[in-house]
């Protein structure tokens, strides 16, 4: 059975997520989870650091194991897809209907178009014929305005949902079982999200899909176009002005005005 390891403090949930399984051998069952309200060192995309004050979020890391094949590799972006999709599931019965709630491709967890969660996805080390991730998951739960870290966050108590303290205990649990459900769901279908219902269900909550955008690619080149698709393997699509499409892997992208 994997277990649900709570820890009242720690640098970052997904360090000692990779250290427990480095120690164990890869002898850790898919679905192990690490969380905190404390995170005191939390790392967010391309190296940039999360910052969470104390008590006020959730920091969550899921391992995530299975076969290692060239599919699954080649998946592995849908690892950070489908918790989107999982925190989307668990958020949006918490806050008041007229507030949206969507996914901002590749890994962020919009409400109202502000970010409420981000999400960052890391290939553990590598464990004979196992492919295995640490899924880390950062929720702004009980933050208020003059507490956000960055311009245009927000939090689910900002939101207006109403968070009891039994809810918040529960949060980690209900999203780690609407992950793993999707992962499940992936594996079942040999990786292929589109069998899984998991390309559909983004098509419906990813924001960015139909948006005129701006692509910040890693090597500092930036593009706009609109945002046509998100592929099987991932990526998003991109419609340019001269009618060529490009697919990205990595990217920050922002809304643009037509
Ligand atoms: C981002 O938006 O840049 C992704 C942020 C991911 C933060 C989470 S919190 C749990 C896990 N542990 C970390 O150190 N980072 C991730």
């Amino acid at each position: 059975m994997p277990e649900f390891i709570q820890l009242p403090e720690t640098p970052s949930t997904h360090d000692e997520l990779r250290a427990r399984w480095r120690d164990a051998g890869g002898a850790l069952p898919s679905g192990t989870a690490i969380v905190t309200d404390t995170q005191t060192k939390g790392r967010g995309r391309h190296g940039r650091s999360w910052i969470a004050p104390a008590g006020k979020t959730i920091a969550l890391s899921v391992l995530v194991a299975a076969p290692d094949t060239d599919v699954a590799r080649e998946r592995f972006p849908w690892l950070t897809l489908a918790a989107g999709l999982a925190l989307r599931e668990v958020v949006r019965p918490l806050v008041p209907e007229d507030h949206s709630v969507t996914i901002k491709w590749p890994n962020d967890l919009l409400i109202d178009g502000r970010k409420s969660a981000g999400i960052l996805a890391e290939l553990l080390d590598p464990m004979p014929g196992k492919l295995a991730a640490s899924v880390g998951i950062g929720l702004n739960v009980l933050l208020a305005e003059d507490e956000l870290p960055v311009p245009h966050a927000t939090s689910l108590a900002l939101a207006g949902a109403e968070l009891s303290d039994a809810l918040i205990e529960e949060l980690p649990t209900l999203i780690t079982d609407a992950l793993m459900n999707r992962v499940d769901r992936l594996v079942n279908a040999a990786w292929f999200p589109k069998n899984a219902g998991l390309l559909a269900e983004l098509q419906e909550h990813c924001e960015t899909v139909s948006q005129q955008v701006r692509a910040s690619l890693p090597g500092g080149e930036v593009i706009t176009g609109e945002a046509i698709a998100v592929l099987e393997d991932g990526r998003l699509e991109l419609r340019l002005a001269d009618g060529s499409r490009r697919a990205l892997s990595a990217a920050d992208v922002e809304r643009v005005r037509p």
